[in-house]
Protein backbone atom coordinates (compact mmCIF):
# COMPACT_ATOMS: atom_id res chain seq x y z
CA UNK A 1 0.00 0.00 0.00
CA UNK A 2 2.83 2.51 0.75
CA UNK A 3 4.36 1.70 -2.56
CA UNK A 4 0.78 2.72 -4.22
CA UNK A 5 1.31 6.04 -2.45
CA UNK A 6 5.12 6.67 -3.69
CA UNK A 7 4.10 5.79 -7.34
CA UNK A 8 0.87 8.16 -7.61
CA UNK A 9 3.15 10.91 -5.59
CA UNK A 10 5.42 10.12 -8.53
CA UNK A 11 3.22 10.11 -11.29
CA UNK A 12 1.49 13.56 -10.13
CA UNK A 13 5.38 15.09 -10.21
CA UNK A 14 5.78 13.68 -13.90
CA UNK A 15 2.54 15.25 -14.70
CA UNK A 16 3.01 18.34 -13.08
CA UNK A 17 6.28 18.85 -14.68
CA UNK A 18 5.13 17.78 -18.29
CA UNK A 19 2.20 20.36 -17.80
CA UNK A 20 4.54 23.54 -16.77
CA UNK A 21 6.98 22.35 -19.60
CA UNK A 22 4.15 22.28 -22.05
CA UNK A 23 3.13 25.84 -21.04
CA UNK A 24 0.69 25.40 -18.33
CA UNK A 25 -2.30 24.31 -19.88
CA UNK A 26 -2.41 21.28 -16.99
CA UNK A 27 -6.17 21.61 -16.71
CA UNK A 28 -6.42 19.69 -19.70
CA UNK A 29 -5.52 16.44 -18.26
CA UNK A 30 -5.37 17.33 -14.80
CA UNK A 31 -8.89 17.24 -13.94
CA UNK A 32 -9.73 16.54 -10.32
CA UNK A 33 -12.53 13.77 -9.63
CA UNK A 34 -14.68 16.47 -8.34
CA UNK A 35 -14.42 17.95 -11.24
CA UNK A 36 -15.66 15.66 -13.39
CA UNK A 37 -19.06 14.83 -11.53
CA UNK A 38 -20.69 17.85 -13.06
CA UNK A 39 -21.32 16.40 -16.70
CA UNK A 40 -23.40 18.88 -18.94
CA UNK A 41 -24.54 15.25 -20.22
CA UNK A 42 -25.88 14.21 -16.92
CA UNK A 43 -24.97 12.52 -13.93
CA UNK A 44 -23.26 8.90 -13.88
CA UNK A 45 -25.21 6.13 -11.39
CA UNK A 46 -24.04 2.46 -10.74
CA UNK A 47 -25.64 -0.59 -9.78
CA UNK A 48 -22.91 -3.76 -8.69
CA UNK A 49 -24.49 -6.73 -7.16
CA UNK A 50 -22.95 -10.18 -6.30
CA UNK A 51 -25.77 -12.64 -5.99
CA UNK A 52 -24.02 -15.51 -4.20
CA UNK A 53 -22.83 -16.29 -0.44
CA UNK A 54 -20.32 -18.16 1.00
CA UNK A 55 -16.39 -18.15 1.08
CA UNK A 56 -15.96 -20.66 -1.62
CA UNK A 57 -17.95 -18.14 -3.58
CA UNK A 58 -15.40 -15.72 -2.54
CA UNK A 59 -14.71 -13.95 -6.41
CA UNK A 60 -18.15 -12.65 -6.92
CA UNK A 61 -18.27 -10.52 -4.29
CA UNK A 62 -14.43 -9.91 -4.77
CA UNK A 63 -15.81 -8.63 -8.45
CA UNK A 64 -17.85 -6.37 -6.85
CA UNK A 65 -15.88 -4.42 -4.66
CA UNK A 66 -13.42 -4.47 -7.19
CA UNK A 67 -16.18 -2.70 -9.44
CA UNK A 68 -16.54 -0.56 -6.21
CA UNK A 69 -13.51 1.09 -6.75
CA UNK A 70 -13.45 1.31 -10.65
CA UNK A 71 -16.63 3.42 -9.98
CA UNK A 72 -14.92 5.66 -7.79
CA UNK A 73 -11.29 5.80 -9.91
CA UNK A 74 -13.62 6.71 -12.39
CA UNK A 75 -15.44 9.98 -10.24
CA UNK A 76 -18.61 8.80 -9.60
CA UNK A 77 -20.13 9.87 -6.03
CA UNK A 78 -21.17 7.11 -3.00
CA UNK A 79 -24.68 8.85 -3.28
CA UNK A 80 -24.65 7.75 -7.08
CA UNK A 81 -23.23 4.01 -6.48
CA UNK A 82 -25.63 1.43 -5.05
CA UNK A 83 -23.70 -1.99 -3.72
CA UNK A 84 -25.74 -4.85 -3.11
CA UNK A 85 -23.12 -8.01 -1.39
CA UNK A 86 -24.29 -10.66 1.40
CA UNK A 87 -20.99 -9.17 2.75
CA UNK A 88 -20.20 -12.83 4.62
CA UNK A 89 -16.68 -12.91 2.88
CA UNK A 90 -14.03 -10.37 4.49
CA UNK A 91 -14.89 -11.27 8.20
CA UNK A 92 -15.37 -15.40 7.25
CA UNK A 93 -13.46 -17.14 9.12
CA UNK A 94 -12.21 -19.13 6.42
CA UNK A 95 -10.27 -15.77 4.82
CA UNK A 96 -6.76 -15.32 5.29
CA UNK A 97 -6.22 -11.82 5.20
CA UNK A 98 -9.29 -10.98 7.46
CA UNK A 99 -11.08 -7.88 6.53
CA UNK A 100 -9.34 -7.70 2.83
CA UNK A 101 -10.58 -9.13 0.20
CA UNK A 102 -8.20 -9.36 -2.93
CA UNK A 103 -9.69 -9.81 -6.65
CA UNK A 104 -6.07 -11.05 -8.19
CA UNK A 105 -3.26 -12.65 -7.32
CA UNK A 106 -0.99 -10.26 -6.57
CA UNK A 107 -4.13 -7.50 -5.76
CA UNK A 108 -4.67 -5.08 -3.05
CA UNK A 109 -7.34 -4.60 -0.83
CA UNK A 110 -10.57 -3.96 -3.29
CA UNK A 111 -12.95 -3.80 0.43
CA UNK A 112 -12.02 -0.71 2.07
CA UNK A 113 -14.54 2.04 1.69
CA UNK A 114 -16.97 -0.41 -0.43
CA UNK A 115 -20.85 1.03 1.03
CA UNK A 116 -23.07 -1.49 2.60
CA UNK A 117 -26.05 -0.01 1.06
CA UNK A 118 -27.80 -3.68 0.89
CA UNK A 119 -26.31 -6.78 2.61
CA UNK A 120 -27.40 -10.50 3.67
CA UNK A 121 -31.11 -11.41 2.90
CA UNK A 122 -31.61 -7.60 1.59
CA UNK A 123 -29.97 -8.77 -1.34
CA UNK A 124 -33.59 -10.18 -3.15
CA UNK A 125 -34.41 -10.10 -6.51
CA UNK A 126 -37.38 -7.41 -4.99
CA UNK A 127 -34.88 -4.73 -3.68
CA UNK A 128 -32.89 -5.43 -6.96
CA UNK A 129 -35.45 -4.56 -9.02
CA UNK A 130 -36.77 -1.88 -6.70
CA UNK A 131 -33.48 -0.10 -6.74
CA UNK A 132 -33.31 -0.12 -10.57
CA UNK A 133 -36.24 1.10 -10.82
CA UNK A 134 -35.89 3.90 -8.09
CA UNK A 135 -38.99 2.90 -6.33
CA UNK A 136 -37.63 3.33 -2.62
CA UNK A 137 -41.58 2.49 -1.68
CA UNK A 138 -40.93 -1.07 -2.75
CA UNK A 139 -37.91 -2.01 -0.83
CA UNK A 140 -38.01 -4.59 2.03
CA UNK A 141 -35.43 -4.93 5.06
CA UNK A 142 -33.22 -3.18 6.69
CA UNK A 143 -30.78 -1.31 3.61
CA UNK A 144 -29.16 2.10 2.89
CA UNK A 145 -32.58 2.86 1.17
CA UNK A 146 -30.11 4.17 -1.67
CA UNK A 147 -31.64 3.47 -5.16
CA UNK A 148 -30.63 4.37 -8.43
CA UNK A 149 -33.06 7.76 -8.84
CA UNK A 150 -31.91 8.52 -12.49
CA UNK A 151 -33.47 10.77 -14.39
CA UNK A 152 -33.62 11.23 -18.45
CA UNK A 153 -30.12 12.53 -18.88
CA UNK A 154 -28.66 10.62 -16.69
CA UNK A 155 -25.94 7.02 -17.59
CA UNK A 156 -26.84 4.25 -15.56
CA UNK A 157 -24.14 1.28 -15.34
CA UNK A 158 -25.84 -1.79 -13.65
CA UNK A 159 -23.12 -4.51 -13.30
CA UNK A 160 -24.32 -8.66 -11.79
CA UNK A 161 -22.14 -11.11 -10.90
CA UNK A 162 -23.20 -14.42 -9.59
CA UNK A 163 -24.20 -17.82 -10.72
CA UNK A 164 -27.13 -17.81 -13.77
CA UNK A 165 -28.84 -20.43 -15.89
CA UNK A 166 -31.04 -20.61 -18.54
CA UNK A 167 -33.11 -17.55 -18.01
CA UNK A 168 -31.88 -16.87 -14.01
CA UNK A 169 -30.07 -15.43 -12.03
CA UNK A 170 -29.13 -16.40 -8.61
CA UNK A 171 -29.34 -14.11 -5.65
CA UNK A 172 -27.82 -15.13 -2.00
CA UNK A 173 -30.93 -15.18 0.09
CA UNK A 174 -32.34 -18.00 1.43
CA UNK A 175 -36.06 -17.35 0.23
CA UNK A 176 -36.34 -15.38 -2.86
CA UNK A 177 -32.98 -16.98 -4.70
CA UNK A 178 -34.08 -16.89 -8.71
CA UNK A 179 -34.26 -13.33 -10.46
CA UNK A 180 -35.95 -14.49 -14.11
CA UNK A 181 -34.69 -13.09 -16.85
CA UNK A 182 -38.34 -11.44 -18.10
CA UNK A 183 -38.53 -9.86 -14.60
CA UNK A 184 -34.97 -8.14 -15.36
CA UNK A 185 -36.07 -7.02 -19.14
CA UNK A 186 -39.51 -5.87 -17.68
CA UNK A 187 -37.68 -3.33 -15.37
CA UNK A 188 -35.45 -2.38 -18.12
CA UNK A 189 -38.33 -1.32 -20.24
CA UNK A 190 -40.35 0.52 -17.19
CA UNK A 191 -37.63 2.58 -16.49
CA UNK A 192 -37.14 3.46 -19.89
CA UNK A 193 -40.84 4.57 -20.22
CA UNK A 194 -40.48 6.45 -17.25
CA UNK A 195 -37.53 8.11 -18.31
CA UNK A 196 -35.03 7.08 -15.95
CA UNK A 197 -32.24 7.39 -18.33
CA UNK A 198 -30.57 8.31 -21.44
CA UNK A 199 -28.46 5.23 -21.82
CA UNK A 200 -27.92 2.33 -19.74
CA UNK A 201 -25.06 -0.29 -19.76
CA UNK A 202 -25.46 -3.77 -18.21
CA UNK A 203 -22.46 -6.04 -17.44
CA UNK A 204 -23.75 -9.74 -16.94
CA UNK A 205 -21.14 -12.59 -15.23
CA UNK A 206 -23.18 -15.72 -15.09
CA UNK A 207 -23.04 -19.40 -16.64
CA UNK A 208 -25.74 -18.97 -19.70
CA UNK A 209 -25.83 -15.12 -19.20
CA UNK A 210 -26.98 -14.17 -22.82
CA UNK A 211 -30.18 -15.78 -22.07
CA UNK A 212 -31.20 -12.81 -19.85
CA UNK A 213 -31.36 -10.69 -23.00
CA UNK A 214 -31.85 -13.14 -26.11
CA UNK A 215 -35.15 -12.87 -27.58
CA UNK A 216 -35.82 -10.29 -24.73
CA UNK A 217 -34.37 -7.28 -24.77
CA UNK A 218 -35.48 -5.02 -27.47
CA UNK A 219 -33.02 -3.17 -29.07
CA UNK A 220 -34.87 0.32 -29.43
CA UNK A 221 -34.83 1.22 -25.13
CA UNK A 222 -31.35 3.00 -25.02
CA UNK A 223 -29.82 -0.47 -23.19
CA UNK A 224 -26.56 -1.97 -24.21
CA UNK A 225 -25.59 -5.20 -22.74
CA UNK A 226 -22.74 -8.14 -23.14
CA UNK A 227 -22.72 -11.20 -20.99
CA UNK A 228 -20.05 -13.46 -20.01
CA UNK A 229 -21.07 -16.54 -21.93
CA UNK A 230 -23.63 -17.21 -24.53
CA UNK A 231 -26.95 -18.45 -24.03
CA UNK A 232 -26.01 -22.40 -23.65
CA UNK A 233 -22.77 -22.39 -21.68
CA UNK A 234 -21.03 -22.28 -18.50
CA UNK A 235 -19.01 -18.70 -17.79
CA UNK A 236 -16.06 -19.23 -15.73
CA UNK A 237 -14.00 -18.23 -12.63
CA UNK A 238 -10.26 -17.11 -12.76
CA UNK A 239 -7.13 -16.96 -10.71
CA UNK A 240 -8.17 -20.76 -8.84
CA UNK A 241 -6.11 -22.52 -6.76
CA UNK A 242 -4.18 -25.07 -8.91
CA UNK A 243 -4.19 -23.05 -11.98
CA UNK A 244 -0.68 -23.47 -13.36
CA UNK A 245 -0.82 -19.21 -14.49
CA UNK A 246 -2.32 -17.16 -12.17
CA UNK A 247 -2.90 -19.39 -8.81
CA UNK A 248 -3.82 -17.22 -6.09
CA UNK A 249 -1.48 -16.79 -2.92
CA UNK A 250 -1.19 -20.39 -1.29
CA UNK A 251 -3.13 -19.58 1.51
CA UNK A 252 -6.42 -19.18 -0.63
CA UNK A 253 -8.56 -21.96 -1.48
CA UNK A 254 -10.96 -20.46 -3.42
CA UNK A 255 -11.01 -18.80 -6.88
CA UNK A 256 -10.57 -14.75 -6.91
CA UNK A 257 -12.46 -13.57 -9.42
CA UNK A 258 -14.58 -14.42 -12.51
CA UNK A 259 -12.37 -14.26 -15.80
CA UNK A 260 -15.59 -12.25 -18.15
CA UNK A 261 -15.23 -9.70 -14.95
CA UNK A 262 -11.77 -9.50 -14.32
CA UNK A 263 -11.11 -8.88 -17.72
CA UNK A 264 -13.44 -6.09 -18.08
CA UNK A 265 -12.01 -4.41 -14.93
CA UNK A 266 -8.66 -5.27 -15.72
CA UNK A 267 -9.15 -3.11 -18.97
CA UNK A 268 -10.87 -0.61 -17.10
CA UNK A 269 -7.80 -0.32 -14.33
CA UNK A 270 -5.36 -0.45 -17.23
CA UNK A 271 -7.05 2.88 -19.30
CA UNK A 272 -7.40 4.57 -15.77
CA UNK A 273 -3.41 3.48 -14.91
CA UNK A 274 -2.31 4.99 -18.36
CA UNK A 275 -4.72 7.69 -18.66
CA UNK A 276 -5.04 6.58 -22.55
CA UNK A 277 -7.26 7.77 -25.09
CA UNK A 278 -11.40 6.92 -23.78
CA UNK A 279 -11.92 3.95 -24.90
CA UNK A 280 -15.72 2.90 -25.94
CA UNK A 281 -17.91 0.08 -24.85
CA UNK A 282 -17.46 -1.82 -28.24
CA UNK A 283 -13.59 -1.25 -27.83
CA UNK A 284 -14.10 -2.98 -24.40
CA UNK A 285 -16.28 -5.54 -25.58
CA UNK A 286 -13.52 -6.59 -27.75
CA UNK A 287 -10.97 -6.81 -25.54
CA UNK A 288 -13.01 -9.15 -23.03
CA UNK A 289 -14.54 -11.51 -25.50
CA UNK A 290 -10.78 -11.89 -26.69
CA UNK A 291 -9.76 -12.52 -23.17
CA UNK A 292 -12.83 -14.44 -22.54
CA UNK A 293 -12.45 -16.39 -25.41
CA UNK A 294 -8.88 -18.13 -23.73
CA UNK A 295 -7.52 -17.39 -27.04
CA UNK A 296 -10.13 -18.42 -29.47
CA UNK A 297 -9.80 -22.34 -28.22
CA UNK A 298 -12.59 -21.47 -25.30
CA UNK A 299 -11.49 -24.26 -23.00
CA UNK A 300 -11.99 -22.78 -19.88
CA UNK A 301 -13.29 -19.85 -21.78
CA UNK A 302 -16.87 -18.22 -22.80
CA UNK A 303 -18.28 -16.46 -25.77
CA UNK A 304 -18.86 -13.14 -24.55
CA UNK A 305 -22.01 -11.78 -26.41
CA UNK A 306 -23.72 -8.43 -26.75
CA UNK A 307 -27.45 -7.26 -27.17
CA UNK A 308 -29.83 -4.36 -26.86
CA UNK A 309 -28.96 -1.16 -28.57
CA UNK A 310 -25.53 -2.26 -30.25
CA UNK A 311 -25.88 1.59 -32.18
CA UNK A 312 -24.41 2.82 -28.32
CA UNK A 313 -21.14 0.71 -28.45
CA UNK A 314 -19.37 3.45 -30.44
CA UNK A 315 -20.35 5.43 -26.64
CA UNK A 316 -17.24 6.08 -24.40
CA UNK A 317 -16.99 4.92 -21.53
CA UNK A 318 -16.02 8.26 -19.93
CA UNK A 319 -19.98 8.11 -19.80
CA UNK A 320 -20.33 5.53 -17.37
CA UNK A 321 -17.42 5.04 -15.30
CA UNK A 322 -14.01 5.98 -16.80
CA UNK A 323 -12.06 9.02 -15.73
CA UNK A 324 -9.21 8.81 -17.76
CA UNK A 325 -7.71 11.77 -16.92
CA UNK A 326 -7.48 11.23 -12.91
CA UNK A 327 -4.25 10.62 -11.57
CA UNK A 328 -5.25 8.93 -8.44
CA UNK A 329 -3.84 5.33 -9.33
CA UNK A 330 -0.48 3.55 -10.06
CA UNK A 331 1.20 2.81 -13.26
CA UNK A 332 1.61 -0.75 -12.96
CA UNK A 333 -0.05 -1.94 -15.19
CA UNK A 334 1.73 -4.95 -16.44
CA UNK A 335 0.12 -7.47 -13.63
CA UNK A 336 -3.04 -7.12 -15.37
CA UNK A 337 -1.96 -8.32 -19.00
CA UNK A 338 -2.74 -11.74 -19.87
CA UNK A 339 -5.16 -14.52 -19.76
CA UNK A 340 -5.13 -17.01 -16.83
CA UNK A 341 -6.28 -20.37 -15.79
CA UNK A 342 -9.80 -20.85 -14.48
CA UNK A 343 -12.35 -23.14 -13.06
CA UNK A 344 -15.88 -23.57 -14.41
CA UNK A 345 -18.13 -21.31 -12.31
CA UNK A 346 -20.11 -24.70 -11.34
CA UNK A 347 -17.33 -26.47 -10.23
CA UNK A 348 -15.20 -24.04 -7.82
CA UNK A 349 -16.59 -24.32 -4.61
CA UNK A 350 -16.09 -28.14 -5.13
CA UNK A 351 -12.40 -26.67 -5.99
CA UNK A 352 -12.35 -25.16 -2.80
CA UNK A 353 -13.70 -27.97 -0.98
CA UNK A 354 -11.30 -30.48 -2.82
CA UNK A 355 -8.79 -27.99 -1.25
CA UNK A 356 -10.03 -27.94 2.29
CA UNK A 357 -9.55 -31.60 1.98
CA UNK A 358 -6.10 -32.06 0.47
CA UNK A 359 -4.56 -29.35 3.22
CA UNK A 360 -5.70 -30.82 6.25
CA UNK A 361 -3.82 -32.80 8.17
CA UNK A 362 -3.67 -36.55 7.80
CA UNK A 363 -6.07 -38.52 10.21
CA UNK A 364 -7.69 -35.41 11.65
CA UNK A 365 -11.06 -34.79 12.21
CA UNK A 366 -10.77 -31.80 10.10
CA UNK A 367 -9.89 -33.95 7.01
CA UNK A 368 -12.60 -36.77 8.01
CA UNK A 369 -14.93 -33.25 8.05
CA UNK A 370 -13.68 -32.15 4.87
CA UNK A 371 -13.93 -35.41 2.90
CA UNK A 372 -17.33 -36.00 3.96
CA UNK A 373 -18.60 -32.54 2.63
CA UNK A 374 -16.93 -33.17 -0.65
CA UNK A 375 -18.50 -36.40 -1.15
CA UNK A 376 -21.99 -35.11 -0.04
CA UNK A 377 -21.94 -32.54 -2.36
CA UNK A 378 -20.88 -34.44 -5.40
CA UNK A 379 -23.67 -36.84 -4.17
CA UNK A 380 -26.31 -34.38 -4.14
CA UNK A 381 -25.61 -32.53 -7.54
CA UNK A 382 -25.60 -36.45 -8.59
CA UNK A 383 -29.23 -37.28 -6.92
CA UNK A 384 -30.43 -33.39 -8.33
CA UNK A 385 -29.34 -34.24 -11.89
CA UNK A 386 -31.08 -38.24 -12.17
CA UNK A 387 -34.05 -36.29 -10.72
CA UNK A 388 -34.49 -33.51 -12.81
CA UNK A 389 -33.35 -35.67 -15.82
CA UNK A 390 -35.82 -38.34 -14.76
CA UNK A 391 -38.98 -36.05 -14.19
CA UNK A 392 -38.37 -33.77 -17.30
CA UNK A 393 -37.46 -36.83 -19.44
CA UNK A 394 -40.75 -38.21 -18.14
CA UNK A 395 -43.09 -35.62 -18.53
CA UNK A 396 -41.63 -35.08 -22.27
CA UNK A 397 -42.35 -38.63 -23.87
CA UNK A 398 -44.32 -37.84 -26.54
CA UNK A 399 -43.71 -34.58 -26.78
CA UNK A 400 -40.12 -34.28 -27.46
CA UNK A 401 -40.74 -32.22 -30.93
CA UNK A 402 -41.29 -29.26 -29.07
CA UNK A 403 -38.09 -28.78 -28.08
CA UNK A 404 -36.35 -29.00 -31.43
CA UNK A 405 -34.01 -26.20 -31.04
CA UNK A 406 -35.41 -23.29 -30.65
CA UNK A 407 -34.99 -20.75 -33.47
CA UNK A 408 -32.00 -18.72 -32.24
CA UNK A 409 -32.45 -15.36 -31.03
CA UNK A 410 -35.53 -16.64 -29.09
CA UNK A 411 -35.61 -16.52 -25.82
CA UNK A 412 -35.49 -19.77 -23.55
CA UNK A 413 -39.50 -19.63 -22.84
CA UNK A 414 -42.75 -17.97 -24.08
CA UNK A 415 -44.59 -18.42 -20.62
CA UNK A 416 -42.31 -16.95 -17.71
CA UNK A 417 -44.97 -17.64 -15.37
CA UNK A 418 -44.84 -21.37 -16.58
CA UNK A 419 -41.52 -21.53 -15.73
CA UNK A 420 -41.44 -19.82 -12.53
CA UNK A 421 -44.91 -22.50 -11.41
CA UNK A 422 -42.97 -25.67 -12.50
CA UNK A 423 -39.82 -24.67 -10.52
CA UNK A 424 -41.72 -24.11 -7.26
CA UNK A 425 -43.96 -26.90 -8.06
CA UNK A 426 -40.36 -28.91 -8.59
CA UNK A 427 -39.02 -27.75 -5.71
CA UNK A 428 -42.06 -28.19 -3.36
CA UNK A 429 -41.63 -32.05 -3.25
CA UNK A 430 -37.64 -32.73 -4.34
CA UNK A 431 -35.99 -29.63 -2.23
CA UNK A 432 -34.41 -26.29 -3.59
CA UNK A 433 -32.76 -26.01 -6.94
CA UNK A 434 -29.75 -23.86 -5.67
CA UNK A 435 -26.84 -22.43 -7.18
CA UNK A 436 -26.26 -25.68 -9.12
CA UNK A 437 -29.07 -26.74 -10.21
CA UNK A 438 -30.13 -23.67 -12.28
CA UNK A 439 -28.24 -24.93 -15.21
CA UNK A 440 -31.36 -27.17 -14.97
CA UNK A 441 -33.36 -24.34 -15.82
CA UNK A 442 -34.13 -25.03 -19.44
CA UNK A 443 -35.41 -28.65 -18.89
CA UNK A 444 -38.18 -26.73 -17.17
CA UNK A 445 -38.59 -24.48 -19.79
CA UNK A 446 -38.30 -26.88 -22.61
CA UNK A 447 -41.77 -28.65 -20.40
CA UNK A 448 -43.35 -25.19 -20.48
CA UNK A 449 -42.52 -24.60 -24.05
CA UNK A 450 -43.95 -28.53 -24.54
CA UNK A 451 -47.23 -27.18 -23.04
CA UNK A 452 -47.00 -29.26 -19.49
CA UNK A 453 -49.10 -28.15 -16.70
CA UNK A 454 -48.26 -27.15 -13.48
CA UNK A 455 -50.37 -30.26 -11.88
CA UNK A 456 -48.32 -33.12 -14.39
CA UNK A 457 -45.10 -31.10 -13.07
CA UNK A 458 -46.65 -31.14 -9.26
CA UNK A 459 -47.29 -35.46 -9.76
CA UNK A 460 -44.41 -36.54 -11.37
CA UNK A 461 -41.75 -34.66 -8.77
CA UNK A 462 -43.88 -36.09 -6.08
CA UNK A 463 -43.67 -39.48 -7.13
CA UNK A 464 -39.67 -38.93 -8.29
CA UNK A 465 -39.06 -37.56 -4.59
CA UNK A 466 -40.96 -39.20 -2.21
CA UNK A 467 -39.40 -42.42 -3.92
CA UNK A 468 -36.16 -41.39 -4.57
CA UNK A 469 -35.27 -38.99 -1.57
CA UNK A 470 -36.70 -39.52 1.76
CA UNK A 471 -34.29 -37.22 3.38
CA UNK A 472 -34.04 -34.26 0.99
C1 LIG B 1 -43.28 1.31 -6.29
O1 LIG B 1 -43.51 0.14 -5.60
C2 LIG B 1 -44.78 0.08 -4.98
C3 LIG B 1 -44.81 -1.17 -4.11
O2 LIG B 1 -44.44 -2.32 -4.84
C4 LIG B 1 -45.84 0.08 -6.06
O3 LIG B 1 -47.12 0.01 -5.47
C5 LIG B 1 -45.69 1.34 -6.88
O4 LIG B 1 -46.59 1.32 -7.96
C6 LIG B 1 -44.28 1.48 -7.40
N1 LIG B 1 -44.12 2.79 -8.00
C7 LIG B 1 -43.79 2.95 -9.27
C8 LIG B 1 -43.63 4.35 -9.73
O5 LIG B 1 -43.61 2.02 -10.03
C1 LIG C 1 -2.71 -16.62 -25.34
O1 LIG C 1 -1.84 -16.08 -26.28
C2 LIG C 1 -0.75 -15.35 -25.73
C3 LIG C 1 0.00 -14.68 -26.85
O2 LIG C 1 0.16 -15.57 -27.93
C4 LIG C 1 0.08 -16.29 -24.88
O3 LIG C 1 1.15 -15.59 -24.30
C5 LIG C 1 -0.78 -16.90 -23.81
O4 LIG C 1 -0.05 -17.83 -23.05
C6 LIG C 1 -1.98 -17.58 -24.41
N1 LIG C 1 -2.88 -18.00 -23.36
C7 LIG C 1 -3.47 -19.18 -23.35
C8 LIG C 1 -4.37 -19.45 -22.20
O5 LIG C 1 -3.30 -20.02 -24.21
Amino acid sequence: MGGHGVVCLLLLLQVLAAASAGGGRWQEFLRLPSDSDERSDGTRWALLIAGSSGYYNYRHQADVCHAYQIMKKGGLKDENIVVMMYDDIAHSPDNPRPGIIINHPTGADVYAGVPKDYTGNDVNPNNFLAVLLGNRSALTGSGSGKVISSGPNDHVFVYYADHGGPGVLGMPGEEEVYLYANDVVKALKKKHEGKGYKSLVMYVEACESGSIFEGLLPSDIGVYATTASNAEESSWGTYCPGDDVGAPPPEYDTCLGDLYSVAWMEDADAHHNTRTAPETLRQQYAAVRDRTSANGTYVFGSHVMQYGDLALAPQSLDLYYMDTSTTSTSADVDEYLGVRGSANQRDADLVYMWRKYRKSREGTAEKAEARERLLREMARRSRLDTTVEKITGELMIGRRQFIRRRAAGQAVVDDWDCLKSMVRAYEMHCGSLGQYGMRHMRSFADVCNAGVQHHQMAEAASQACTTLLPNW
